[in-house]
């Protein structure tokens, strides 16, 4: 766990790790403080989202990535949530899931949740 000093109120940078142990088009969930996420890469570019799909409590970060469209399938009934907004763009799920601000530094991904 690391804290980079540069964050909004109430809410930390968190180490996750290193980038190069993400592969390109995959997705990891990580518990941090409490936060369940879906740690998503594609291509160089890093998302975080809640993991929890909003239609039921199944893991987004199992679901296959779309790195056209950037998003992210839930395997169970498969609604497609948007890595960058987290809005789903198909059913069932009508519900956005949190999006997290995300940084790499020196090859190093760090997410900001709140404490
Ligand atoms: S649990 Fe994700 S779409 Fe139903």
């Amino acid at each position: 766990m690391s804290d980079t000093g540069e964050r909004t109120e109430g809410a930390q940078m968190i180490e996750i790790g290193p980038l190069a142990e993400l592969a390109p088009d995959s997705a990891r969930r990580v518990d941090v403080d409490g936060h369940r996420l879906a740690v998503i890469r594609i291509g160089d570019d890093v998302y975080v989202i809640g993991d929890e799909c909003s239609h039921a409590d199944y893991s987004l970060a199992e679901g296959e990535i779309d790195s056209d469209d950037k998003t992210i399938e839930c395997w169970k009934h498969g609604s497609a949530f948007s890595v960058e907004t987290g809005e789903p763009t198909s059913m069932p799920a009508i519900k956005p899931v949190p999006v997290y601000t995300v940084r790499v530094e020196d090859g190093v991904i760090h997410v900001e949740v709140s404490s």
